[in-house]
């Protein structure tokens, strides 16, 4: 077992009977899903609300069943990988692209466990990965503007060179990266929600609760939200 593995599957375990279980999106989280796929095969009943149409495949192929936003409100557990994780346990998410429907669902939850490998433990936000910001096609050369007055380097992210990403939203990701780090991770979230066409950035202030940090040689750290 590699980190990621150790780490998806120790959050597997906190899935109890009858919840209402996030599934995150990535290559850690894909771990947590075929471990919960596992005991749901074993005769585990939960309805998974999936952050992104590969997670949602996923499920769909490990018979897991799959609810909406609307038929279950509220989320008893997420199980979500990131990009970078900070002391406070703020994070940076969405290089895979599916900040947005993470983030939504991440706010439906009751309790959100972060799995990761080591390597994604940061002193400061924004210190190893860029910021990803998804913006509605429209708006795109307006928040490059406002990124690069800031000097953030803001990249437009593509598949091919001619062929921007796009999310399962049918909106653009801008990369962005701070020079400094991020100081102010609550202040920053905010100033950039309120750019016009920016639908959601991928910093996560406030929102986990336990980090779940896997390690090659098969142990587990469980990080708690004081
Ligand atoms: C997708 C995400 C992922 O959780 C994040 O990129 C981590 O991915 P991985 O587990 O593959 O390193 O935020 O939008």
């Amino acid at each position: 077992m590699n980190s990621k593995e150790v780490a998806g599957c120790r959050a597997a375990e906190f899935v109890e009977e009858r919840m209402v279980v996030g599934l995150g999106t990535g290559s850690t989280a894909e771990f947590a899903i075929r471990a919960i796929g596992q005991r749901v095969g074993a005769g585990l009943a939960i309805s998974a609300i999936p952050t992104s149409e590969a997670s949602a495949a996923l499920a769909r192929e490990l018979n897991i069943d799959l609810t909406t936003l609307e038929a279950n409100p509220h989320v008893d557990l997420t199980i979500d990988g990131a990009d970078e994780v900070d002391p406070e346990l703020n994070l940076i998410k969405g290089l895979g692209g599916a900040l947005l429907r993470e983030k939504i669902v991440a706010a439906a939850t009751a309790y959100q466990i972060i799995i990761i490998d080591p390597s994604k433990q940061v002193d400061q936000l924004g210190t190893q990965a860029p910021l990803p910001i998804e913006v509605v096609p429209f708006s795109k050369s307006l928040v490059v503007r406002h990124l690069a007055e800031q000097e953030l380097n803001p990249v437009l992210r593509m598949v091919a060179p001619d062929q921007p990403f796009i999310t399962d939203n049918g909106n653009f990701i801008i990369d962005c990266s701070f020079p400094a780090g991020i100081a102010d991770a609550d202040g920053t979230d905010s100033w950039l929600n309120s750019i016009p066409g920016v639908v959601e950035n991928g910093l996560f202030v406030d929102m986990t609760h336990l980090v779940v940090v896997g390690n090659d040689d098969g142990s587990s750290q469980l990080i708690e939200r004081t």
